[in-house]
């Protein structure tokens, strides 16, 4: 990127007291101007800890809500607000409601990857990196784990005192990683590692070597002495995995590992959002979120900062 666009960024992040924070599936020239980069666990406890009044959220927008929620006095504005996950509007509330009817001794455990409004009626938020220890240390025998089924069904084998239930959402970035992709790729890779995030179905995760968030893939690979391997999940952790290891090698898997909510994220769209921010006040495209959502959504976020500790 050239100097003068970066330090135009600067400039103006200075001026308007903004921090930024970026998904590593957003492109590699986001993630470059980014202050924090990292998985949503990361993410989400960073947003509690940044001294700026504004945050401008390179992600989509359960990201952008979940900051909010942590720090109802910081201004949360998205790089673009059309950046959605589709699996966030997989499950409603009637749903929850229902089920909470058929079970007693139940907690609904939410994946990140869910509305405010969900998260609202939920009990417990988790992310991927900390589903298993939070789910482990939840009082409740009955889980009913909302919306992801694959998450899901990954910490259900690792936590087998628990009594699951589960619903059907899906990421279909991650859907469309299959296990002959992988098959094929280990045929033409047979010395790579396969690393895989939990998003992806059982018949993957069978084949992989590791599974685990963004960061913990990245992580993975950084450490591992292994050369090469094969990534099953979103492209855009490809920038960091290779400014670690410029030495090593990655490989994807499928023909669609791109998920197109996280490439609506540009850096035009960021220099634009920060010119646009007023010096003072609350801007325009602030999130906002109801006083009763923003209290009741608050707790299982909270609750998971406390479990996953
Ligand atoms: P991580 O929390 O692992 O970064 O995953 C977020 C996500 O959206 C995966 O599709
Ligand atoms: Fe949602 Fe999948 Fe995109 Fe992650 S990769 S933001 S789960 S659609």
């Amino acid at each position: 990127m050239e100097a003068d666009r970066a330090s135009r960024i600067k400039e103006l992040q200075k001026e308007k007291d903004v921090v930024i924070l970026a998904h590593y599936y957003v492109d590699g020239e986001v993630q470059e101007i980014a202050d924090f980069v990292g998985d949503s666990y990361y993410l989400s406890k960073k947003a509690t800890q940044v001294p700026q009044k504004n945050i401008l959220f390179a992600g989509v927008t359960f990201m952008g809500e979940s900051a909010k929620l942590l720090n109802p006095g910081k201004n949360v504005v998205m790089a673009d607000e059309c950046a959605d996950c589709p699996m966030a509007h997989m499950v409603t509330e009637e749903r929850i409601a229902e089920v909470r009817g058929e079970y007693d001794d139940l907690a609904v455990v939410c994946y990140v990857n869910s509305t405010a409004e969900i998260k609202a009626v939920s009990d417990v938020c988790v992310t991927s990196s900390n589903a298993v220890r939070v789910v482990r240390n939840i009082p409740q025998k009955n889980i009913f784990f909302v919306p992801d089924n694959n998450l899901g069904r990954y910490v259900a084998a690792q936590v087998p005192e628990k009594h699951f239930i589960f619903h059907d959402g899906f990421c279909h970035v991650h859907k469309s990683i299959e296990a002959e992709h992988v098959k094929a790729a280990k045929a033409a890779h047979p010395d790579a590692l396969v690393l895989t995030h939990p998003e992806c179905t059982a018949d993957v995760i069978a084949l992989s070597d590791f599974v685990g968030s963004t960061s913990e893939i990245i992580d993975y690979a950084t450490e591992s002495d292994c050369r090469k391997f094969l990534i099953c999940t979103e492209m855009g952790v490809f920038f960091e995995l290779q400014q670690k290891n410029p030495d090593k090698k990655f490989y994807s898997v499928g023909h669609r590992q791109f998920c197109p909510n996280m490439k609506k994220v540009t850096l035009d769209k960021v220099e634009a959002v920060l010119a646009e921010l007023p010096k003072e006040g609350t801007p325009e495209k602030a999130l906002v979120l109801s006083d009763d959502v923003m209290e009741r959504a608050a707790k299982p976020l909270q609750r998971m900062l406390e479990l996953a500790k």
